[in-house]
C-alpha cells in the first residue's frame, strides 16, 4: 500500500500558484485519486472527467460550486446517498442557482436561460462590445500603461453582461461603480438610490425592480422580452427565477472570462512571436483562444457529488464522495492532447478541450467568453504597436514573478501590469 499523500488543494497556497505539477503527479498515479481532504476524489484524467460530467444518474450537481464544504452534515451509510442530497440540497452553496440543480428544476432553469440568450441578442452585443471594449481602452491606452484586471477585466465582462440582459444606457454607470473588482464602495444612501456594498444584493433589488415595471408596463426593450420569457412548457416564471437566473449570469460570467482574458494576454505580452503571428493573421485568434482555454482553464475544480457509490476508471467511488473535477488537468491529460504544456495554435483537437465543462451543465456562455475574448484581443492589437509584461512589476523575463489568487475554484492572477506602445 502507497504511503502517498497528495498536497492539500485547499490548503497548500503553492498549488494554486502552479497546481500543474500537483496535477501531473496525481494522473500518473492515478487518474481518480483520493484528494488529502478526507470524503474527496480529484479526477485529473480526461476521459475519468467527461464520464463524470455526464452521468448524471451517478452525480449530482447540487455541490457543484462549494465542494466539501459543507458537504452534507451526516454520514452516508450504505450505497445510496440520494435522499440526503435531496433533504440537505438547500445547505450547499449558491443552492437557488441553475448550476447546483439536478433533473427537472435544472431542465427547467436551463430552457428558460435559453430564452433569454437567444442568437439575436448574442449578435447584438456581440455587436456593442466593440465600443465597450474601446471605451475601456479609451481610459488608459494614451498611458501606456495599465494593471488590465483594475482597468479593464473587472468591468468589461460586467457590462457586457449588462447590455446582454438590456440595462438601459443611462443605468450603466452605477453598474460599472456597484460590480467593478477591486473597489471598495463606501454605502451611501442617494435620495432613494441606495448603493449597497453586496454585487449580487444590488443585481437582486435591481433586476427585481425592471422585471416588476416591464411586467406592468411591456415597452420595445430587451428587458421586456426578459421579463415577459415563459419556461418550455409556456408557463411564466415567478419575478425571482427570471432574477436569479438574470443575476446568476453576472457571478457566472464576468470573473471566468476576465481570467480567459487575463490568461491569453499574459501570454501575447510573454511571447513576441506568438503576438507578431496575431498581428500578422487575426484569423489565428479563435484557435489561440481555444489553445488559452485549454491550457490555462480558468475553472479550476467543479464538484459533483456520488449519488451512489459507482466505479470510474477502475477506482470505487462511494456514495456520498465530493468529486473534484480538474477540467486545467484534464485539459493537460498527454492521453488526449499530446506534449500538453506546449501552446500549438495549430493543435488538431483543441475544440476537445473541457474548460467550459460538459454534458448537460456545460457552460452557456461558451460563445459569449469566446467573443468577449476575441473582441478583446482585437482591440489591444489594434490599438498598440507592441504589448509587454512590466518587468517595474513583474521582474525580468527569466525570473517573472506572477501572483495568483488564492481560490481553489477559478484559477487567475490577481494582477497583471502591461506595458504597450499605443499605435500611431
Ligand atoms: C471563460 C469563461 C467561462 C468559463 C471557463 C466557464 C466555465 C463554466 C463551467 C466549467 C461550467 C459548468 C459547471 C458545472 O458543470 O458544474 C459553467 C456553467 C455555467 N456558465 Fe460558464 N464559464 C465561462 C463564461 C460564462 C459566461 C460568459 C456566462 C454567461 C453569460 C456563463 C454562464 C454559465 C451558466 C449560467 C452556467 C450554469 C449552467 C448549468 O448549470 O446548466 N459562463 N461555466
Amino acid at each position: 500500500m502507497s504511503d502517498y499523500q497528495p498536497r492539500d488543494f485547499f490548503a497548500d497556497l503553492s498549488v494554486v500558484t502552479d497546481p500543474y505539477p500537483h496535477f501531473d503527479e496525481l494522473r500518473s498515479r492515478c487518474p481518480v485519486h483520493p484528494a488529502r481532504h478526507p470524503g474527496v476524489m480529484e479526477v485529473t484524467g480526461y476521459d475519468e472527467a467527461v464520464e463524470i460530467y455526464r452521468d448524471t444518474d451517478a452525480f449530482s450537481s447540487c455541490n457543484s460550486l462549494g465542494g466539501p464544504f459543507p458537504g452534507l452534515p451526516v454520514e452516508v451509510e450504505g450505497d445510496d446517498a440520494d435522499a440526503l442530497i435531496e433533504q440537505y440540497r438547500g445547505l450547499m452553496p449558491m443552492s437557488e442557482f441553475l448550476v447546483t440543480m439536478d433533473g427537472a428544476d435544472h431542465s427547467a432553469s436551463r430552457g428558460l436561460l435559453r430564452r433569454l440568450l437567444t442568437p439575436n441578442r448574442l449578435k447584438a452585443n456581440e455587436e456593442a462590445m466593440w465600443d465597450i471594449a474601446n471605451r475601456h481602452l479609451d481610459e488608459f491606452i494614451a498611458n501606456g500603461t495599465c494593471e488590465l484586471i483594475r482597468d479593464y477585466v473587472g468591468s468589461f465582462s460586467n457590462e457586457v453582461i449588462a447590455d446582454l440582459l438590456g440595462v438601459p444606457d443611462e443605468d450603466r454607470p452605477e453598474f460599472r461603480e456597484q460590480l467593478d473588482q477591486g473597489k471598495s464602495l463606501p454605502s451611501v444612501e442617494d435620495g432613494e438610490k441606495v448603493l449597497s456594498h453586496n454585487p449580487l444584493e444590488y443585481l437582486h433589488g435591481r433586476f427585481a425592480a425592471y422585471v416588476e415595471d416591464r411586467r406592468a408596463a411591456p415597452r420595445e426593450d430587451v428587458l421586456t422580452q426578459l421579463a415577459t420569457a415563459t419556461y418550455p412548457d409556456g408557463t411564466l416564471p415567478e419575478v425571482d427565477e427570471i432574477v436569479r437566473t438574470s443575476t446568476f449570469l453576472f457571478a457566472a460570467g464576468g470573473d471566468t472570462t476576465g481570467r480567459l482574458i487575463t490568461a491569453a494576454l499574459r501570454i501575447v505580452a510573454e511571447n513576441p512571436d506568438i503576438q507578431a503571428a496575431l498581428r500578422a493573421d487575426r484569423s489565428l485568434i479563435p484557435m489561440f483562444i481555444e489553445e488559452v482555454l485549454r491550457l490555462e482553464s480558468p475553472t479550476m475544480s467543479d464538484f459533483r457529488m456520488a449519488r451512489k457509490t459507482t466505479e470510474v476508471g477502475g477506482v470505487r467511488i462511494p456514495a456520498g464522495t465530493s468529486v473534484m473535477i480538474h477540467p486545467g488537468a484534464a485539459n493537460r491529460d498527454p492521453r488526449r492532447f499530446p506534449d500538453p504544456a506546449e501552446l500549438r495554435i495549430d493543435r488538431p483537437n483543441v475544440r476537445e478541450h473541457i474548460a467550459f465543462g460538459r454534458g448537460n451543465h456545460s457552460c452557456p456562455g461558451g460563445p459569449l467568453a469566446r467573443v468577449e475574448a476575441k473582441v478583446t484581443l482585437e482591440c489591444f492589437l489594434d490599438r498598440t504597436a507592441d504589448i509587454r509584461i512590466s518587468e517595474a512589476h513583474h521582474g525580468p523575463a527569466d525570473a517573472r514573478e506572477f501572483t495568483y489568487e488564492p481560490l481553489y475554484i477559478l484559477r487567475g492572477l490577481a494582477e497583471l501590469h502591461l506595458e504597450f506602445t499605443p499605435a500611431g
